[in-house]
């Protein structure tokens, strides 16, 4: 429908919707076609990067977020910033993980979201959600997410659902809701995280396909136990903190999770290339 890069043929969006240039190629008259793409949380972990991969690649991107005046809850500036968009990514979070304000929160946002993009006749919603959403229902922030899911599978503007496994980044975090004193307390379920820079790839490149209308995931290459994740992170970082081993210990302080909750279950996943190991090893020398 919109693919970026050189086009034959004529699609679907009105040509005043679009910016063309006309370059040669091989010969042959092509067009670049650029769009306008608004980040939902582009001032966020993935929106920053997100933001800068599409601006690279020349199209109009707008990072959208309560810091730049536009409230997917409260609905602020959304007609605005949607105005003549044909994409909308949301890679927004929740401020508060507590059960209800992050159910309402992914609630309230995106149908906010939607109402606003179906009045402005947006082509694609793309949202990042987590690999293994349907699986950790025990948790309310996976409650959240998955009823930000059905909503967006239940509107009528295409979509791509994007689910990526837990991030380098987020690995910390993930020790600090595990520990009491000195103790990190985590089973040895299976994971198999991702860097942020490659979650943000993948999503730049799925934003300008073709909608899926439909779920797609993403994760890193390799496959690591969540306590010997957390054990190599501390260690990396000096941290004195001992993490035992404990299967019914539960992920995030709110699910239960075996060797396929926290992976992905599509043989056909997007595998990145970036390695945990290298990422620590980058990320703790320049400390
Ligand atoms: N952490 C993981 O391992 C992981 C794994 C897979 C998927 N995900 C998903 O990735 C997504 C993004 O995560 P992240 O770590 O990049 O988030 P983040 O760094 O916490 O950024 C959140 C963004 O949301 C914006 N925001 C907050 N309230 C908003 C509102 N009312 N309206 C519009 N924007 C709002 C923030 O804007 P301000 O800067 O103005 O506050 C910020 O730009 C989340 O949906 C999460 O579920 C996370």
């Amino acid at each position: 429908m919109f693919k970026l890069g050189f086009e034959w043929e004529k699609d679907r969006l009105s040509e005043r919707d679009l910016k063309i240039d006309q370059p040669l190629y091989m010969g042959y008259k092509t067009r670049r076609i650029y769009m306008k793409i608004v980040v939902i949380g582009g001032t966020g972990l993935i929106g920053t990067k997100l933001v800068n991969n599409l601006r690279k690649l020349g199209h109009e991107v707008l990072a959208a977020s309560p810091s730049a005046g536009i409230n997917a809850v409260t609905g602020e500036g959304l007609a605005d910033v949607l105005s003549g968009a044909q994409v909308v990514v949301d890679v927004s979070n929740s401020p508060s993980f507590e059960d209800k304000a992050v159910l309402e929160f992914f609630e309230t946002s995106t149908r906010n979201l939607l109402a606003a993009e179906a009045a402005a006749g947006v082509k694609h919603h793309v949202a990042l959600s987590v690999v293994g959403t349907d699986r950790l229902l025990q948790s309310g922030y996976f409650r959240a997410k998955r009823a930000q899911e059905d909503l967006i599978t239940a509107s009528n503007i295409p979509y791509t659902i994007v689910r990526a496994t837990q991030f380098f980044e987020f690995v910390g975090s993930i020790a600090y809701v595990a520990t009491e004193g000195e103790i990190v307390r985590l089973p040895s379920a299976l994971t198999q995280p991702i860097v942020s820079d490659d979650v943000a790839a993948a999503l730049a490149d799925f934003t300008l396909e073709e909608p899926v209308n439909g779920i797609v995931e993403v994760a890193g290459p390799d496959q690591i136990p969540l306590d010997q994740l957390v054990r190599q992170f501390l260690s990396a970082n000096q941290d004195t903190r001992q993490v035992v081993t404990d299967s019914n210990a539960l992920y995030f302080g709110s699910a239960a999770v075996n060797d396929q909750s926290l992976v992905p279950s599509d043989s056909n996943a997007r595998i990145a290339s970036t390695r945990f190991e290298d990422w620590l090893n980058r990320s703790t020398s320049k400390v």
